[in-house]
């Protein structure tokens, strides 16, 4: 029997809502397998404590997340709280923290799924990005200096290390290794503006390029990227990019997949030192929060990924098998999807699918 220890951060809105989704379809993988068990230890650190606290989370947070296995996070925001104090303070303090370094977002387009491009099919939208996750244009490097005065001026520097560069590109081409689709690496870039980050970052693409001939590698220009994600999808396998370059690209993907109802996300420290986090892409949606809508897909894809992480990837494709089960019925899923489903009945049939598998 095999127990893990999982921090549980449900955060702000449907964060919470999809979290409770999440969790039941772990314990039904733990009932149905046997020889998993997962021991869940619930952190309340949101907007909702920053009112009260004037923090995000304690200043022991860190200390108190760093012997579990795995983190999951719902999402956090609140009108009345700027989303760089939530962000800054909780998610990124986590992310670079604990060196998760790599931010792994799958866009695949799942059967039964809208793809709001025309002519697109699970076939063609099936691509992974690989986002840095701790440095570049979000470092956090700079200042405003003279804020009051009509002289104002804001800095705000990308930061590319050489080490977290080349780890983030290596992990990248070793998937491109690994994947079975076409063992095709992208860049993407923007090399022709960004005159120093991005030669420095094609520079080592093309260094590494050199050690994975087996690798098939393109560089994309960002701009151009969005184009042809939209235009041809089918051409990408696996894609790394900059930390902003990626947050927006996968948005991007996100559309193509369905909408951020399906966009899982993880946030991963290869070396194990530190826990791993796992989080969908979206955030905590106040418009529709406390309604009992929200689309459980990404917080469930989600929790497939941290399956896949802990070594446990036949479990995971069971629940990705039974969220395929799930859409094929145009009744089960959510108004997102233009069904009449709930959040809560959406995760109760997984967790059905999942029992009939
Ligand atoms: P959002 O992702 O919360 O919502 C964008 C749109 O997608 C809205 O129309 C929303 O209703 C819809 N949507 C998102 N997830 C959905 C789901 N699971 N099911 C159905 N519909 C869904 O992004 P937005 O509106 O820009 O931000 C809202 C708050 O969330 C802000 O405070 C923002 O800072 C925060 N945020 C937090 C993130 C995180 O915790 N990782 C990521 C993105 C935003
Ligand atoms: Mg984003």
């Amino acid at each position: 029997m095999k127990n893990y220890r999982i921090a549980v951060i449900p955060g702000d809105g449907i964060g919470i809502e999809v979290m409770r989704e999440g969790i039941k379809v772990l314990e039904s993988v733990s009932q149905l397998t046997g020889d998993l068990q997962f021991s869940f230890d619930h952190y309340d650190w949101s907007c909702e404590y920053y009112a009260k606290n004037g923090v995000m989370m304690p200043k022991d947070g860190l200390k108190r997340l760093e012997a579990y296995d795995a983190i999951l996070l719902g999402a956090v925001g609140y009108p009345g709280v700027p989303d760089h104090i939530s962000l800054r303070e909780l998610l990124l303090e986590i992310r670079q923290g604990f060196d998760q370094y790599i931010n792994l977002r799958p866009i695949k387009l799942l059967p039964h799924v809208q793809c709001p491009v025309i002519g697109q099919t699970p076939e063609t939208v099936d691509m992974v990005f690989i986002r840095e996750n701790t440095e570049g244009e979000y470092a956090g490097a700079g200042g405003i200096f003279r804020e009051t005065s009509p002289e104002a001026c804001a800095v705000q520097s990308s930061i590319f290390t050489r080490r977290t560069t080349e780890k983030v590109m290596r992990y990248a081409f070793e998937l491109a290794r690994k994947r079975g689709k076409y063992h095709k690496l992208t860049s993407v870039t923007k090399s022709n503006a960004l005159n120093y980050s991005m030669v420095f970052w094609d520079h080592i693409f093309d260094e590494l390029a050199s050690e994975y001939a087996d690798v098939q590698t393109e560089q994309c220009h960002v701009d151009a990227m969005a184009m042809y994600m939209i235009q041809r999808p089918q051409d990408f396998d696996v894609v790394v990019a900059s930390n902003l370059f990626g947050d927006i690209l996968t948005d991007l993907g996100a559309a193509l997949q369905g909408g951020l109802g399906f966009a899982a996300g993880a946030n991963i420290n290869p070396e194990r030192k530190y826990p791993s986090m796992f989080e969908p892409v979206h955030g905590s949606a106040p418009q529709i929060a406390g309604r009992g809508i929200a689309n459980p897909m990404a917080m469930i894809w989600t929790v497939k990924m941290m399956l896949d992480f802990l070594g446990h990837e036949s479990y995971g494709e069971c629940v990705l098998s039974a969220m395929m089960k799930v859409l094929a019925d145009p009744n089960a899923i959510t108004p997102d999807l233009g069904g009449k489903g709930t959040t809560a009945s959406v995760g109760d049939a997984i967790c059905r699918q999942l029992h009939m598998l």
